[in-house]
Protein backbone atom coordinates (compact mmCIF):
# COMPACT_ATOMS: atom_id res chain seq x y z
CA UNK A 1 0.00 0.00 0.00
CA UNK A 2 2.06 3.20 -1.45
CA UNK A 3 0.31 5.86 0.81
CA UNK A 4 1.28 9.56 0.60
CA UNK A 5 3.39 10.65 3.88
CA UNK A 6 1.26 13.67 5.16
CA UNK A 7 0.96 14.40 9.07
CA UNK A 8 -2.25 11.97 9.26
CA UNK A 9 -0.70 8.74 7.43
CA UNK A 10 2.74 8.96 9.57
CA UNK A 11 0.18 9.24 12.43
CA UNK A 12 -1.13 5.81 11.70
CA UNK A 13 1.58 4.14 9.97
CA UNK A 14 3.45 5.01 14.00
CA UNK A 15 -0.21 3.44 15.35
CA UNK A 16 0.77 0.42 13.24
CA UNK A 17 4.36 0.32 14.45
CA UNK A 18 2.93 0.32 17.97
CA UNK A 19 0.95 -2.39 17.33
CA UNK A 20 3.66 -4.46 15.97
CA UNK A 21 3.17 -4.31 12.72
CA UNK A 22 5.90 -3.26 9.95
CA UNK A 23 6.07 0.26 8.09
CA UNK A 24 8.48 1.12 5.27
CA UNK A 25 9.69 5.09 5.27
CA UNK A 26 12.09 7.27 3.44
CA UNK A 27 15.15 7.91 4.78
CA UNK A 28 17.98 10.27 3.46
CA UNK A 29 19.90 6.81 2.40
CA UNK A 30 17.34 4.12 1.11
CA UNK A 31 14.29 3.21 2.10
CA UNK A 32 13.65 1.47 5.50
CA UNK A 33 11.59 -1.36 6.94
CA UNK A 34 10.67 -0.24 10.34
CA UNK A 35 9.76 -2.18 13.62
CA UNK A 36 9.17 -1.39 17.36
CA UNK A 37 12.90 -2.26 18.07
CA UNK A 38 11.35 -3.43 21.40
CA UNK A 39 8.82 -5.51 20.37
CA UNK A 40 10.99 -9.25 19.45
CA UNK A 41 7.45 -10.25 17.35
CA UNK A 42 7.13 -7.46 15.31
CA UNK A 43 11.37 -7.53 15.00
CA UNK A 44 11.10 -11.59 13.87
CA UNK A 45 8.48 -10.26 10.97
CA UNK A 46 11.04 -8.28 9.63
CA UNK A 47 13.59 -10.99 9.22
CA UNK A 48 10.79 -13.75 7.89
CA UNK A 49 9.70 -10.74 4.98
CA UNK A 50 13.12 -10.19 4.00
CA UNK A 51 14.65 -13.49 4.63
CA UNK A 52 17.30 -12.36 5.82
CA UNK A 53 19.57 -14.48 7.95
CA UNK A 54 18.48 -14.11 11.62
CA UNK A 55 22.62 -13.46 12.58
CA UNK A 56 22.45 -10.48 10.42
CA UNK A 57 21.81 -7.50 13.07
CA UNK A 58 19.48 -4.95 12.37
CA UNK A 59 20.23 -1.23 12.61
CA UNK A 60 18.13 0.66 15.46
CA UNK A 61 16.84 4.61 14.33
CA UNK A 62 16.42 6.71 16.98
CA UNK A 63 14.78 10.47 17.23
CA UNK A 64 17.59 11.81 19.37
CA UNK A 65 21.11 11.69 20.80
CA UNK A 66 19.87 11.04 24.36
CA UNK A 67 17.58 8.28 22.95
CA UNK A 68 20.70 6.91 22.15
CA UNK A 69 22.82 6.46 24.89
CA UNK A 70 19.85 4.85 26.61
CA UNK A 71 20.99 2.27 24.32
CA UNK A 72 24.45 1.98 23.57
CA UNK A 73 27.62 3.00 25.55
CA UNK A 74 28.95 6.35 24.16
CA UNK A 75 32.57 6.74 24.75
CA UNK A 76 34.06 10.36 23.60
CA UNK A 77 34.21 9.74 19.78
CA UNK A 78 30.42 8.33 19.65
CA UNK A 79 29.92 11.50 21.40
CA UNK A 80 31.51 14.04 19.53
CA UNK A 81 30.31 12.18 15.88
CA UNK A 82 26.96 12.01 17.11
CA UNK A 83 27.05 15.59 17.86
CA UNK A 84 28.61 16.65 14.87
CA UNK A 85 27.06 14.21 12.38
CA UNK A 86 23.82 13.31 13.31
CA UNK A 87 21.06 13.39 12.14
CA UNK A 88 22.68 11.99 8.80
CA UNK A 89 23.97 8.93 7.18
CA UNK A 90 26.55 7.56 9.98
CA UNK A 91 25.53 4.43 11.79
CA UNK A 92 27.62 3.91 14.63
CA UNK A 93 28.05 0.51 16.40
CA UNK A 94 28.50 1.25 20.19
CA UNK A 95 28.37 -1.64 23.49
CA UNK A 96 24.86 -2.13 24.24
CA UNK A 97 23.65 -0.90 27.44
CA UNK A 98 22.16 -3.56 29.71
CA UNK A 99 18.30 -3.81 30.12
CA UNK A 100 17.82 -1.16 27.02
CA UNK A 101 14.58 -2.67 26.57
CA UNK A 102 15.73 -3.49 22.62
CA UNK A 103 14.47 -6.93 21.87
CA UNK A 104 17.17 -9.48 21.23
CA UNK A 105 16.67 -10.98 17.97
CA UNK A 106 16.53 -6.97 16.48
CA UNK A 107 20.72 -6.94 17.59
CA UNK A 108 21.39 -10.74 16.61
CA UNK A 109 22.42 -11.32 20.04
CA UNK A 110 25.41 -9.58 20.05
CA UNK A 111 26.32 -7.06 22.98
CA UNK A 112 27.30 -4.33 20.71
CA UNK A 113 24.61 -2.14 18.70
CA UNK A 114 24.00 -0.45 15.25
CA UNK A 115 22.29 3.26 16.17
CA UNK A 116 21.54 6.14 13.69
CA UNK A 117 19.06 9.18 13.65
CA UNK A 118 18.50 9.08 9.91
CA UNK A 119 17.93 13.15 8.64
CA UNK A 120 14.86 12.55 6.39
CA UNK A 121 11.85 14.54 7.96
CA UNK A 122 9.28 11.13 7.27
CA UNK A 123 11.62 9.23 9.23
CA UNK A 124 12.47 11.42 12.14
CA UNK A 125 8.40 12.21 12.19
CA UNK A 126 7.80 8.22 12.57
CA UNK A 127 9.96 7.77 14.89
CA UNK A 128 8.61 10.81 16.95
CA UNK A 129 5.07 9.74 16.51
CA UNK A 130 5.85 5.78 17.20
CA UNK A 131 7.94 6.75 20.59
CA UNK A 132 9.59 3.81 20.50
CA UNK A 133 13.34 3.19 18.58
CA UNK A 134 12.59 1.40 15.17
CA UNK A 135 14.92 -1.41 14.00
CA UNK A 136 15.22 -0.89 10.03
CA UNK A 137 17.00 -2.32 7.45
CA UNK A 138 16.43 -1.34 3.78
CA UNK A 139 13.19 -2.15 2.73
CA UNK A 140 13.80 -5.32 0.12
CA UNK A 141 14.44 -9.20 -0.01
CA UNK A 142 18.09 -9.42 1.34
CA UNK A 143 20.82 -9.63 -0.72
CA UNK A 144 18.71 -7.67 -3.07
CA UNK A 145 19.59 -3.85 -4.75
CA UNK A 146 17.83 -1.58 -2.27
CA UNK A 147 15.14 0.66 -2.87
CA UNK A 148 15.54 4.16 -3.74
CA UNK A 149 11.58 5.13 -4.46
CA UNK A 150 8.49 3.54 -2.54
CA UNK A 151 7.81 1.96 -6.04
CA UNK A 152 10.51 -0.25 -5.40
CA UNK A 153 9.51 -1.48 -1.97
CA UNK A 154 5.96 -1.90 -3.28
CA UNK A 155 7.21 -4.41 -6.08
CA UNK A 156 10.03 -5.88 -4.38
CA UNK A 157 8.46 -6.94 -1.09
CA UNK A 158 5.35 -8.37 -1.50
CA UNK A 159 3.64 -8.28 1.94
CA UNK A 160 -0.72 -8.08 2.04
CA UNK A 161 -1.37 -4.25 3.75
CA UNK A 162 2.36 -3.32 4.05
CA UNK A 163 1.99 0.28 4.60
CA UNK A 164 4.88 1.68 2.64
CA UNK A 165 5.26 5.89 3.46
CA UNK A 166 6.30 7.49 -0.01
CA UNK A 167 8.07 10.36 0.34
CA UNK A 168 9.45 10.50 -3.23
CA UNK A 169 13.43 9.58 -4.28
CA UNK A 170 15.98 9.01 -1.94
CA UNK A 171 18.23 11.94 -2.04
CA UNK A 172 21.84 10.11 -1.38
CA UNK A 173 20.82 6.70 -2.70
CA UNK A 174 23.50 4.95 -0.87
CA UNK A 175 23.13 2.77 2.70
CA UNK A 176 24.73 4.87 5.72
CA UNK A 177 28.46 4.47 6.29
CA UNK A 178 28.76 1.81 9.19
CA UNK A 179 31.32 3.16 11.91
CA UNK A 180 33.00 0.31 14.26
CA UNK A 181 33.24 2.22 17.55
CA UNK A 182 34.22 -0.80 19.74
CA UNK A 183 37.74 -0.92 18.42
CA UNK A 184 40.47 1.33 18.45
CA UNK A 185 41.17 2.91 15.99
CA UNK A 186 37.49 3.01 14.27
CA UNK A 187 36.71 1.04 11.50
CA UNK A 188 34.50 1.35 8.36
CA UNK A 189 32.58 -1.96 8.29
CA UNK A 190 30.88 -0.30 5.23
CA UNK A 191 31.35 2.95 3.05
CA UNK A 192 28.90 5.38 2.79
CA UNK A 193 28.04 9.15 1.93
CA UNK A 194 30.32 10.01 5.06
CA UNK A 195 33.70 9.38 4.56
CA UNK A 196 37.32 9.18 6.20
CA UNK A 197 37.73 13.32 5.26
CA UNK A 198 34.65 14.03 7.49
CA UNK A 199 35.59 11.48 10.15
CA UNK A 200 39.10 11.77 10.92
CA UNK A 201 39.36 15.04 11.73
CA UNK A 202 36.55 14.79 14.18
CA UNK A 203 38.10 11.05 15.91
CA UNK A 204 41.43 10.65 14.79
CA UNK A 205 42.82 7.72 12.59
CA UNK A 206 39.78 5.34 11.19
CA UNK A 207 40.64 2.25 9.23
CA UNK A 208 38.60 1.16 6.46
CA UNK A 209 38.02 -2.50 7.01
CA UNK A 210 39.01 -4.58 4.27
CA UNK A 211 36.98 -7.38 4.53
CA UNK A 212 39.63 -10.52 4.97
CA UNK A 213 39.32 -9.98 8.45
CA UNK A 214 36.29 -12.14 10.76
CA UNK A 215 33.32 -11.51 9.97
CA UNK A 216 32.25 -8.01 11.95
CA UNK A 217 29.37 -6.61 9.90
CA UNK A 218 27.48 -10.32 8.65
CA UNK A 219 25.75 -8.62 5.89
CA UNK A 220 28.61 -7.42 4.64
CA UNK A 221 31.21 -10.27 3.06
CA UNK A 222 28.85 -12.28 0.52
CA UNK A 223 27.26 -11.46 -2.63
CA UNK A 224 24.67 -8.76 -2.15
CA UNK A 225 23.09 -5.49 -3.22
CA UNK A 226 22.92 -7.87 -6.86
CA UNK A 227 20.47 -7.48 -9.90
CA UNK A 228 19.58 -10.92 -11.29
CA UNK A 229 21.48 -10.17 -14.45
CA UNK A 230 25.28 -10.68 -14.03
CA UNK A 231 27.65 -7.66 -13.65
CA UNK A 232 30.38 -6.88 -16.02
CA UNK A 233 32.90 -4.28 -14.14
CA UNK A 234 35.12 -2.03 -15.33
CA UNK A 235 33.76 -2.50 -18.94
CA UNK A 236 35.68 -0.70 -21.45
CA UNK A 237 33.43 -2.04 -24.36
CA UNK A 238 29.22 -2.92 -24.67
CA UNK A 239 28.59 -6.15 -26.12
CA UNK A 240 26.30 -7.45 -28.69
CA UNK A 241 22.76 -7.18 -26.72
CA UNK A 242 24.51 -6.58 -23.22
CA UNK A 243 23.05 -3.39 -21.04
CA UNK A 244 25.10 -0.47 -20.16
CA UNK A 245 25.74 1.65 -17.01
CA UNK A 246 28.02 4.34 -17.75
CA UNK A 247 29.97 6.91 -15.79
CA UNK A 248 30.56 10.47 -17.37
CA UNK A 249 32.15 10.38 -20.47
CA UNK A 250 31.08 7.57 -22.52
CA UNK A 251 32.88 8.30 -25.75
CA UNK A 252 36.06 6.06 -25.88
CA UNK A 253 33.56 2.77 -24.98
CA UNK A 254 33.92 0.49 -27.65
CA UNK A 255 30.95 -1.26 -29.27
CA UNK A 256 31.10 -4.85 -30.62
CA UNK A 257 28.25 -4.74 -33.65
CA UNK A 258 27.84 -2.05 -36.38
CA UNK A 259 25.11 -0.36 -36.19
CA UNK A 260 24.23 0.04 -31.98
CA UNK A 261 23.33 3.36 -31.66
CA UNK A 262 25.98 5.25 -29.21
CA UNK A 263 23.11 7.30 -27.55
CA UNK A 264 22.00 7.35 -23.59
CA UNK A 265 18.05 7.66 -24.96
CA UNK A 266 18.88 3.05 -26.13
CA UNK A 267 16.43 1.26 -24.07
CA UNK A 268 19.59 -0.90 -22.65
CA UNK A 269 21.70 2.23 -21.95
CA UNK A 270 21.86 4.58 -18.75
CA UNK A 271 24.31 7.20 -17.73
CA UNK A 272 24.82 7.67 -13.64
CA UNK A 273 26.44 11.19 -14.40
CA UNK A 274 27.17 12.36 -17.71
CA UNK A 275 28.84 15.12 -15.55
CA UNK A 276 31.26 12.47 -13.86
CA UNK A 277 29.63 13.78 -10.62
CA UNK A 278 29.60 10.48 -7.78
CA UNK A 279 27.09 12.29 -5.89
CA UNK A 280 24.20 12.11 -8.81
CA UNK A 281 25.64 8.79 -9.80
CA UNK A 282 25.28 7.61 -6.01
CA UNK A 283 21.72 9.06 -5.85
CA UNK A 284 20.77 6.78 -9.34
CA UNK A 285 22.58 4.15 -9.35
CA UNK A 286 19.93 1.44 -7.38
CA UNK A 287 17.31 2.86 -9.64
CA UNK A 288 19.34 2.36 -13.16
CA UNK A 289 20.29 -0.94 -12.08
CA UNK A 290 16.77 -1.88 -11.18
CA UNK A 291 16.05 -0.60 -14.72
CA UNK A 292 18.46 -2.29 -16.47
CA UNK A 293 18.14 -5.66 -14.44
CA UNK A 294 14.54 -5.61 -15.84
CA UNK A 295 15.97 -5.21 -19.55
CA UNK A 296 16.13 -8.68 -20.39
CA UNK A 297 19.62 -8.19 -21.49
CA UNK A 298 22.27 -11.28 -20.41
CA UNK A 299 24.60 -9.22 -18.61
CA UNK A 300 25.17 -5.39 -17.41
CA UNK A 301 28.75 -3.61 -18.67
CA UNK A 302 29.64 -1.02 -16.41
CA UNK A 303 31.54 1.82 -17.13
CA UNK A 304 34.47 2.18 -14.58
CA UNK A 305 33.94 4.46 -11.20
CA UNK A 306 36.42 6.51 -9.60
CA UNK A 307 38.22 5.08 -6.65
CA UNK A 308 37.61 8.37 -4.61
CA UNK A 309 35.01 10.24 -2.38
CA UNK A 310 31.84 8.38 -2.79
CA UNK A 311 33.53 6.05 -5.46
CA UNK A 312 34.63 4.45 -2.83
CA UNK A 313 31.65 3.28 -1.37
CA UNK A 314 29.30 2.97 -5.03
CA UNK A 315 32.82 0.47 -6.12
CA UNK A 316 32.14 -1.51 -2.82
CA UNK A 317 28.00 -2.05 -3.75
CA UNK A 318 29.33 -2.71 -7.36
CA UNK A 319 31.85 -5.30 -6.53
CA UNK A 320 29.30 -7.14 -4.29
CA UNK A 321 26.83 -7.23 -6.79
CA UNK A 322 29.05 -8.49 -9.08
CA UNK A 323 30.13 -11.66 -6.81
CA UNK A 324 28.46 -14.59 -8.85
CA UNK A 325 25.62 -16.29 -6.61
O1 LIG B 1 21.15 3.70 5.36
C1 LIG B 1 20.92 2.72 6.07
O2 LIG B 1 21.71 2.33 6.94
C2 LIG B 1 19.59 1.98 5.86
C3 LIG B 1 18.45 2.91 6.29
C4 LIG B 1 17.10 2.23 6.22
O3 LIG B 1 18.71 3.42 7.56
N1 LIG B 1 19.58 0.75 6.59
C5 LIG B 1 20.35 -0.32 6.23
O4 LIG B 1 20.17 -1.43 7.04
O5 LIG B 1 21.11 -0.30 5.29
P1 LIG B 1 20.71 -2.88 6.63
O6 LIG B 1 20.13 -3.80 7.65
O7 LIG B 1 20.38 -3.16 5.22
O8 LIG B 1 22.24 -2.81 6.88
C6 LIG B 1 22.75 -2.75 8.21
C7 LIG B 1 24.19 -3.15 8.24
C8 LIG B 1 24.35 -4.64 7.97
O9 LIG B 1 25.47 -4.82 7.13
C9 LIG B 1 24.60 -5.21 9.36
O10 LIG B 1 25.37 -6.38 9.32
C10 LIG B 1 25.34 -4.06 10.05
O11 LIG B 1 24.71 -2.89 9.56
N2 LIG B 1 25.21 -4.13 11.51
C11 LIG B 1 24.09 -3.94 12.26
N3 LIG B 1 24.36 -4.13 13.57
C12 LIG B 1 25.66 -4.43 13.67
C13 LIG B 1 26.54 -4.72 14.76
N4 LIG B 1 26.14 -4.74 16.01
N5 LIG B 1 27.84 -4.97 14.46
C14 LIG B 1 28.27 -4.94 13.18
N6 LIG B 1 27.50 -4.67 12.11
C15 LIG B 1 26.22 -4.42 12.35
MG1 LIG C 1 20.36 -3.87 3.31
Amino acid sequence: MLIQATPPAIQDAAQALRRGELVAFPTETVYGLGADACNGMAVAKIYALKNRPLHNPLIIHVASVEDAEKIGQFDSRAQTLASSLWPGPLTLIVPKRNGNGIAANATAGLDTVALRIPAHPVAAALIQSAGTPLAAPSANPSGTLSPTRPEHVARHLAAQGLIVLSGGATTIGLESTVLDLTTHPARILRPGAIGLDELEPLIGPVQMADGTEAIKAPGQLKRHYATRTPLRLNAVDVKHGEAFLGFGNVGFIGVESVGFVRDMDHHLWRNLSPEGDLHAAATHLYAMLDELDQSGAPTIAVQAIPMQGLGIAINDRLSRAAVPK
